[in-house]
């Protein structure tokens, strides 16, 4: 689709509907220049939490549409794609987070948020890869359970003195296909770069960047750089805005395909077909939403 005629009837449809579109930085970047706000997963809970659009379509995976509504619930939410999902949060399942409750009391969890609301509703506290090590820092208890993203959680646990993190075993495939050689070849081949990288990298080449931050912290840090070259460690789609800031910059993908298949999921056509058909609306039930905002809530007042 060409893209003043994307762009004119999006406009068209929002006033018409009243919608407010959020977009996470993975997504295509033609959608990304549609969005009312684009950014990491934490600014969107706060943005989804403020709106006051008749309509919020998010853009970006299901667990973020689902903690837009948990926190807004008298908004419609919609997503583009019901089945763009995020991998990582498969990996923990509610009913095994539920088993380690019951066998392990003394322990307090912090969920990721990528995860879904019935995993959050079993959690102390939610947390984001950007506010991850102040969420665990400001909790009393000692012994921590961080689910689902046993990287984030190990970045957490070098930081934090005192305190037991036991890791659940979830990762991001995505992140995780970039491996320490690979890391260690592109800053060989691009010596005079700056490497930034996410917390859902692994440990060994988290050791080798420059910089481990959110994505909205990778594009803070870049804004003030002086390198002329920096490898992204993190989906490309975080190279858009990238661009955007820093037209003198050269970004290189730390791995030639670093996409996320799930963000990919959103197409400018599936954009247009949610706005056109009010579709797909994300519901949450009550009992389930109810726990969910609480572990969401509470993360929010401590960051
Ligand atoms: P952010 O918390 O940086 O938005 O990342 C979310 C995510 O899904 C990373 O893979
Ligand atoms: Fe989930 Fe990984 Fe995709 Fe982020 S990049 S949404 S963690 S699968």
């Amino acid at each position: 689709m060409e893209r003043e005629v994307f762009i004119d009837r999006v406009s068209e449809l929002k006033k018409e509907k009243k919608a407010v579109i959020l977009a996470h930085y993975y997504v295509d970047g033609l959608i990304q220049d549609v969005a009312d706000f684009v950014g990491d997963s934490l600014e969107l809970a706060r943005k989804a939490k403020e709106v006051d659009g008749e309509i919020i379509l998010f853009c970006g995976v299901y667990f973020m549409a689902e903690t837009a509504k948990v926190l807004n619930p008298d908004r419609k939410v919609l997503i583009p794609y019901y089945k763009a999902g995020c991998l990582m949060a498969d990996m923990a399942i509610a009913e095994e987070l539920k088993e380690f409750r019951e066998n392990n009391p003394d322990y307090t969890v912090v969920t990721y948020v990528n995860s879904s609301a019935g995993v959050k509703a079993l959690s102390d506290v939610c947390c984001t890869s950007a506010n991850a090590v102040k969420i665990v820092e400001s909790l009393e208890g000692d012994k921590i359970l961080f689910v689902p993203d046993r990287n984030l959680g190990s970045f957490v646990a070098e930081k934090i003195k005192g305190k037991e993190v036991k890791l659940w075993e979830g990762y991001c495939p995505v992140h995780q296909k970039l491996n320490p050689e690979q890391a260690r070849r592109v800053k060989e081949e691009n010596p005079d770069a700056v490497f930034v990288v996410h917390p859902e990298c692994r440990k060994e080449v988290r050791d080798i960047a420059d910089f481990v931050g959110s994505t909205s912290q990778i594009v803070k840090f870049v804004k003030g750089t002086d390198a002329k070259k920096v490898i992204v460690g993190t989906e490309m789609g975080t190279i858009h805005q990238l661009k955007k800031l820093r037209p003198d910059v050269e970004f290189i993908p730390a791995y030639p395909d670093f996409i996320c298949d799930q963000m990919k999921m959103i197409t400018p056509e599936r954009v247009l077909r949610a706005l056109e058909r009010e579709q797909f609306e994300v519901s949450v039930p009550e009992e389930v939403a109810e726990g969910a905002r609480r572990a969401i809530e509470r993360m929010l007042e401590r960051s």
